[in-house]
């Protein structure tokens, strides 16, 4: 995240909706990923929270009006709008969705709404009938056909005591759906990628299951990084313990069998497949339907081998799709995955060490090896999963030039 922030100036927009507050925390978030954030906010969004929150959390003044003294030239608006890489407004009202819809420019957000040529990201928060109403349903309409982009609103408990959708998405989601907008990167644009993340959960009982330990965390630092670069990211998605980000197609499944059958069907009109999930590779052959009590003598439980998600697509691979693959070893890591690199007909392995401190399940960092078909191998150093996320879709991307 911090690399695709890094540098980029985004507008943040705040309208007097109750979930104002939460738009101190979207402020860290981005600032914490390395943007410039400058805060924007309404005269009625400075009813609901202070500015000098925004201020400490941004580090730069926070634009309240139109005709403010100018403390700072580079808050001239024309000029801010014109660095924007990104405008986001979040939270966002009807009233304010309404104005931006019909071009009145009568504070400073809408003005220079009208002066940037910046991508326009919209987190609306508003009372269910409000959002409901054909009003504002016609100029959310009228803004997206104008290429304005919307994330949320959640559904769920507002402000006003009624339970419905308004809510202001989550704000983790609403930066991930920045990321797309201000990357720099459009490397993967118009390709496909489907992939699998997390682990599996095998069913001993309706209460207890075996599987791999898996956190996710490599498949989503892999979908962001693809997001990032403009791919378009479907994701099947075991048991994790981190969610998919926003932007990706997350289809969730518990079982192998489960993850084999979603697979079959999305790989087909993939360009390029990454099998990143830990697949419990035996399954209990019969599962029982009710709770196993507890006898005091042995449990015998028979296993059975579970589909190859990866071989089972490696087996109807088409020409030029490009298939990558991880190989999760303790012992003689690059000569086995080199081995799985011809065996499922992969064109890339990223052979991973996960019996360090510091490398593996559940870790932020990865010790890594990326192997090509062509037996070309990068070692990497100790890097974030971000990090290696980024040197993969590297391979990824030469990969596709020279299919
Ligand atoms: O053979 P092994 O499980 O070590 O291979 C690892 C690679 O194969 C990973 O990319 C993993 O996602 C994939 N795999 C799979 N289905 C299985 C087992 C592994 O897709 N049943």
């Amino acid at each position: 995240m911090k690399r695709i922030f890094s540098n980029r100036e985004i507008v943040l927009g705040v309208t007097g909706s109750i979930a104002a507050y939460k738009a101190c925390e979207i402020a860290s978030r981005l600032t914490e990923y390395g943007a410039n954030v400058t805060p924007v906010l309404t005269k009625s969004a400075c009813e609901l929270v202070g500015s000098a929150t925004f201020e400490a959390i941004c580090g730069r003044a926070a634009i309240t009006h139109m005709f403010a003294p100018l403390q700072n030239p580079d808050v001239e608006h024309i000029a801010v709008a014109q660095r924007a890489h990104l405008y986001l407004i979040a939270p966002a009202t009807a009233n304010f969705i309404a104005r931006a819809t019909h071009g009145i420019a009568d504070d400073w957000l809408t003005t220079t709404l009208l002066a940037t040529r910046a991508p326009i990201l919209i987190a609306p928060a508003m009372n269910t009938n409000m959002y409901e109403h054909p009003a504002t349903q016609e100029n959310m309409q009228t803004l997206r056909r104008r290429g304005v982009y919307f994330v949320g609103p959640d559904s769920g408990r507002l402000a006003c005591k009624t339970i419905g959708p308004g809510r202001l998405i989550d704000p983790m989601k609403i930066v991930e759906a920045c990321v797309p907008l201000v990357s720099e990167r459009h490397d993967l644009k118009n390709v496909r990628i489907v992939m699998t993340s997390g682990g599996t959960h095998e069913p001993i009982d309706p209460v207890r299951y075996i599987g791999n330990r898996s956190s996710g965390k490599m498949g989503r630092a892999l979908a962001l990084e693809a997001i990032a670069r403009g791919a378009s990211v479907t994701v099947v998605t075991g048991p994790s313990e981190v969610a998919m980000p926003e932007g990706a197609l997350a289809i969730p499944v518990e079982t192998a069998a489960q993850m084999a059958e979603a697979v079959v069907n999305l790989a087909q009109d993939a360009d390029v497949f990454i099998g990143a999930a830990a697949v419990a590779d035996y399954r209990v052959e019969t599962p029982s339907n009710s709770k196993k009590k507890k006898s005091g003598k042995k449990l015998d439980l028979t296993l059975v081998e579970n589909p190859d998600v990866l071989g089972l697509v490696g087996a109807v691979k088409r020409a030029k799709q490009i298939l990558v693959g991880f190989a999760a070893e303790t012992d003689d890591l690059l000569a086995n995955a080199a081995l799985k690199l011809k065996k499922k007909q992969l064109d890339l392995i990223i052979a991973n060490e996960v019996n360090t401190d510091v490398s593996g399940f559940g870790k932020d960092t990865s010790k890594a090896a990326l192997i090509g078909r062509d037996g070309k191998v990068d070692d990497l150093p100790l890097l974030t999963k971000e990090e290696v996320a980024e040197r993969i879709m590297d391979r990824v991307v030469a990969l596709i030039h020279a299919a």
